[in-house]
């Protein structure tokens, strides 16, 4: 290739900056040679890039995150540079999503994004403040997982349109999950036309498995060897990726791509922000509150608000707060680590420069401040159980420069904000979906949100 492109794909460990020739940008090649955190991320040209004006109509092509916000997207700059036309790419876009509204029932479209005013009331928030709630429970499989893989496959059937993939020697897409990540992945893989390995613990849950196989996945179960710290299924996945299968996993640090089609999360929220009649213009937001898992949703929303913001799409960013459980918590751990290096351990506002130096420090040296949780973790919110945040770097760094905090929230107060949220929004979320209401609750019972506070949380899936 050799126009430039409008974005480039860069480490944020190290200088590497990915080839534009590079095939794979997934995986920074510098990985596992040293002590630092390399995650390769997409970086856009300020010149170039522009936040997509909100759409005229909501329906048909224009709902789809993938087309509206095409212009943001790496696998859009990299088919422009290979001579695929903007229309062809949008064919290509069409068409993938037709494949996967065929296997799942749905395709790919803005999910709501609404001010709640039962759980408002309930909560105690002022007409002025309020929970926004922006529910991922319809989106392709039940959860917004699909996202981070449909911008991995619309960047695949780039490469395939252009030529650079052989049909007849596809390598195979492998993940490590047992949830959502899971059934997303098989979803698309299906729908791609994509063989799939999924490695899953050996407790995996029967129906999830039989949905795998239904959808043609390759299950593979893991069991955890005592004393081994470390998820084994992700350990297994990385001898499958070091043959040369396709990390289709929503871990930025397998796959940097996969953060970027989590971006349309956040977008979806900028756009929503500026147009809802009840949003009252953009930059309203005061808190994002989402539950962490291994982190990459988190990443995704942190990084599109931060990129919306730099585009004056949006006047600033929310305090974007994170929700583990006490069954495991390794990202508050991080984030305690990494302010122990910052000038004053209790300042809610550090100066961005400290931040941002504490944090190189911290990732020049990543396993002495994200270290995996030692005991198989429980907890009713099951999709947040991961041993490590493989995204910590980004969501530690993204909770500093915005004021937010790490939380980590009883039991008790995720049964509740799940009875909650199902009773009065109707929507039929999961405790891990509804994790984010949980420390919500938290908050307001500490006072630390205020009744005008308008406050955002992420329903991201379904009760299955
Ligand atoms: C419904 C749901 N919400 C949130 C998360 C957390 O996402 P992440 O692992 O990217 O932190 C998960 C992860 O599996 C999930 O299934």
């Amino acid at each position: 290739m050799t126009t430039r492109l409008a974005s480039t794909i860069r480490c944020s460990g190290c200088d590497y900056v990915a080839d534009p020739d590079d095939r794979f940008p997934f995986r920074c090649p510098r990985a596992g040679t040293d002590k630092a955190d390399h995650v390769l991320t997409r970086v856009l040209d300020p010149a170039a890039a522009r936040f997509p004006a909100a759409p005229v109509s909501s329906s048909g092509a224009a709902a789809n995150p993938f087309v509206r916000y095409r212009a943001l997207m790496h696998s859009h700059h990299a088919a422009l540079a290979r001579g695929i036309s903007d229309a062809a790419y949008l064919d290509l876009v069409a068409s993938l999503d037709a494949a996967v509204a065929a296997t799942d029932g749905r395709g790919f479209r803005a999910t709501p994004f609404f001010r709640s005013g039962a759980l408002s009331d309930a909560l105690g928030f002022s007409p002025a403040g309020g929970v926004w709630v922006k529910d991922e429970t319809r989106n392709v499989s039940g959860s917004h997982k699909g996202r981070h893989l449909m911008g991995v496959l619309i960047h695949l059937a780039v490469l395939a349109q252009a030529g650079l993939l052989d049909p007849a020697d596809r390598p195979d897409l492998a993940i490590a999950s047992c949830g959502n990540a899971a059934l997303a992945a098989a979803v698309l893989a299906r729908a791609g036309g994509w063989r799939l390995t999924v490695f899953v613990p050996p407790d995996a849950d029967p129906a999830i498995v039989s949905r795998l196989a239904d959808l043609r996945a390759k299950v593979v179960a893991c069991p955890r060897p005592p004393g081994v710290p470390g998820d084994p299924a992700y350990l297994r996945l990385r001898e499958e990726l070091d043959r040369g299968a396709v990390p289709f996993t929503t871990q930025g640090n397998q796959n940097g791509l996969a953060i970027e089609g989590g971006l349309t999360l956040g977008y979806e929220l900028v756009t929503d922000l500026a147009t809802s009649p009840s949003a009252a213009g953009p930059g309203q937001l005061d808190h994002l509150v989402v539950q962490v898992g291994g982190g990459a949703l988190a990443s995704a929303c942190i990084q599109a608000l931060r990129e919306a913001a730099d585009l004056g799409a949006l006047d600033r960013l929310p305090r974007v707060h994170t929700v583990q459980t006490y069954g495991a918590h390794p990202l508050e751990q991080a984030y305690e680590r990494v302010r122990e290096l910052l000038p004053s351990t209790a300042d809610p506002d550090p100066d961005p420069d400290a931040v941002r130096g504490a944090m190189a420090r911290a990732a020049a040296n990543r396993a002495e401040f994200m270290r995996p949780w030692p005991e198989p973790p429980r907890s009713v919110a099951t999709g947040i159980l991961d041993d490590e945040t493989y995204d910590w770097r980004a969501v530690v760094e993204g909770m500093l420069l915005t004021g937010g905090r790490p939380l980590v929230v009883a039991e008790d107060s995720l049964v509740t904000a799940n009875e909650l949220a199902v009773a009065v929004t109707g929507i039929p979320v999961d405790p891990t979906g509804s994790a984010g209401l949980g420390g919500l609750l938290e908050m307001r019972r500490r006072g630390e949100v205020g009744d005008d506070d308008r406050v955002a949380v992420l329903f991201t899936g379904a009760r299955r």
